[in-house]
């Protein structure tokens, strides 16, 4: 069970200590603060609780404020106590175990940045393809599909294949698309674009690994369709570019997991 106990607008002033409670077994976590850079979780394990190893891709820091138990991070044992702090870096593998009721303060720090831009040759390439991608996105995505529904078949069961063949998902692909290219250079503006199609994605499973997948259909389907406007410098903008859109929905489908977990 995890409730949010105070926001930055309204601090809790009561001491941590009144907020400790053990459930009968496994965790109890309450999120004391949360804004956009960090989160402040208190965990409440009680004794016998194992959590196996995991990662996070966020820096984070646990503070022990009673009990012991044991964690093991980069295969090293850290024995926890009352006044322990670790740090613990992100992607550093890491499992615990409490030996007694165990509670602590896990800070989660900022998410890592991810690649925010393209070169500038790729924009101004990226740019130029717009009004192609406007004449002939729906051509090129009803492609990319094709070639990723004959070369990845299990894929198809995520997609509604009515959408598929009245072209209204080949055609939300396309207008996605031209708007990442008139857009590239202030992803911003992208926001609201990104959160409608990252919450689709986890609706349907969709995951980081099957992007590459995406990735080649979208470059051959350009290449078919785009002839010889697709140049090698052309394609090799688009390989960029579509990197970084890849990435832009892998962290925020990763946030939405994380969430639903
Ligand atoms: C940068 C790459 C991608 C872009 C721009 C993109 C774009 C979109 C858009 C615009 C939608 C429609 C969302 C809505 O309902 O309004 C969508 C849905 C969907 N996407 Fe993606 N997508 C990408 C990558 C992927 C990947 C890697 C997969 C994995 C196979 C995937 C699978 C799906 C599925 C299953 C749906 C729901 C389709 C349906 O309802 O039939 N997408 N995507």
């Amino acid at each position: 069970m995890a409730n949010t106990i105070a926001t930055p607008n309204a601090p809790y002033n009561s001491n941590l200590q009144a907020l400790i409670e053990y459930p009968q077994q496994g965790i109890l976590s309450k999120v004391i603060l949360k804004d956009k850079n960090s989160q402040y979780t208190l965990f409440c394990l009680a004794k016998g609780t194992e959590i196996e190893e995991h990662t996070s891709t966020r820096n984070a820091t646990v503070m022990v404020f009673e009990g012991a138990g044991t964690l093991t991070l980069n295969q090293e044992k850290i024995l926890l106590n009352p006044g322990v702090f670790v740090f613990m870096p992100a992607h550093a593998p890491h499992a615990l175990e409490a030996e007694e009721n165990l509670a602590f303060v896990l800070i989660l720090s900022e998410q890592p940045q991810v690649k925010t831009f393209v070169s500038p040759e790729t924009l101004e390439r990226i740019k130029s393809t717009a009004p192609l991608l406007k004449k002939q996105g729906q051509e090129i995505t009803t492609r990319m599909y094709e070639i990723m529904f004959k070369n990845h078949p299990e894929v198809k069961e995520q997609f509604n294949m009515e959408d598929q063949k009245n072209g209204s998902q080949p055609a939300r692909l396309a207008t996605a698309i031209y708007s990442y290219a008139t857009h590239i250079d202030d992803l911003e503006s992208l926001k609201s674009m990104v959160e409608r199609v990252a919450h689709r994605h986890v609706e349907t499973h969709v995951q980081p690994e099957q992007y590459s997948i995406v990735g080649e259909s979208l470059l051959q389907a350009m290449k078919d369709v785009l002839g010889d406007a697709a140049t090698d410098e052309v394609m090799a903008a688009w390989k960029e570019a579509y990197q970084l859109l890849a990435e832009v929905f892998i962290k925020r489908e990763h946030q939405i997991y994380e969430q639903e977990a």
